[in-house]
């Protein structure tokens, strides 16, 4: 676990050594990357987000065990949009919200960086812009954000997978930047990842279908080990980058605590985005730089 170097005005990057970590085992830990008031703005952002939210609009639930069951128009347009989807555990047999609609969001997606102002200012700062070159990516595009909120007791989980199954760039060149706005940690739900496993191949595809629907092409049907990851446990303020081969994972949250975190995705412009993946812009909105 690394730490990051503050108090210059220059954007400080990866040093070598952490460049080697991250090429060794898929993922690096950089502490203290951000403050915490502006995690702690980035948090009441989102809380206002969802107070603006009718929930009666929108009753879209987010599902990583039945993802191509649950994706629906909301989600396929929500690439450039800002929109709200719920827990899987959110809603009773007759399909009313069981709690406060504030802890019933799984997540917030998927183009808060481009549509809100104050996502937009955490997500496009020059250190973070530093950090992304110094991972290799030529010509950076924020392509997706996401604000994930891992509610307290019914907090799902995320099976494992590799995050360029959904969004696939030739050659590949999906970077995840993954910032933790509270402590993530075993209890509540923290990610877990297989080191060095981003040296093997990309096993799946999330793709639009053609019929307005969705598909998991399945590339190698090996299943993921069920052993040998480790606890990306990430104080407040840490941001964890991943490769996009890394295979990852979070447990469900059975706490009393929230995980909120915020998900940024970088692809290379100077890479090929298939007119398939699942995450489209319009024409005149394209994914922008740092
Ligand atoms: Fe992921």
């Amino acid at each position: 676990m690394t730490g990051k170097g503050k108090g210059t005005d220059l954007a400080m990057g990866l040093t070598a050594g952490q460049r080697r970590l991250f090429d060794r085992d898929g993922f690096l830990i950089l502490d203290d990357f951000v403050d915490r008031a502006a995690c702690e703005r980035l948090r009441q952002r989102a809380l206002e987000l969802i107070g603006g939210f009718d929930p009666d609009s929108a009753r879209s639930v987010f599902s990583t065990t039945r993802q191509t069951d649950t994706t629906d128009a909301y989600f396929l347009e929500s690439g450039g949009a800002v929109r709200f989807f719920f827990e899987e555990g959110a809603f009773d047999e007759a399909g009313a919200l069981v709690g406060d609609k504030a802890l019933s969001i799984n997540k917030i997606g998927h183009a808060l960086h481009d549509r809100d102002p104050v996502f937009d200012a955490f997500s496009r700062t020059p250190d973070l812009a530093a950090v992304v070159r110094d991972l290799g990516v030529a010509a950076p595009l924020l392509i997706q954000s996401m604000y994930i909120f891992k509610q307290p007791r019914i907090g799902g989980e995320v099976s494992c997978h590799q995050d360029a199954t959904f969004l696939y760039t030739d050659p590949l060149s999906v970077v995840g930047l993954w910032f933790a706005l509270e402590d993530a940690t075993r209890d509540n739900g923290c990610l877990f990842a297989l080191p060095g496993g981003h040296r093997s191949a990309l096993r799946q595809r999330f793709r639009r279908n053609g019929d307005g629907g969705v598909t998991m092409d399945v590339l190698n049907p090996v299943p993921w080990p069920d052993e040998g990851y480790v606890p990306l446990e990430a104080k407040a303020g840490s941001l964890v980058l991943l490769h996009g081969l890394l295979p990852h994972r979070s447990g469900p949250n059975r706490s009393a605590a929230s995980r909120h975190a915020y998900t940024l995705h970088v692809i290379d412009a100077t890479a090929a985005y298939p007119a398939d993946n699942w995450l489209q812009r319009a024409g005149d909105d394209p994914p922008r730089g740092f």
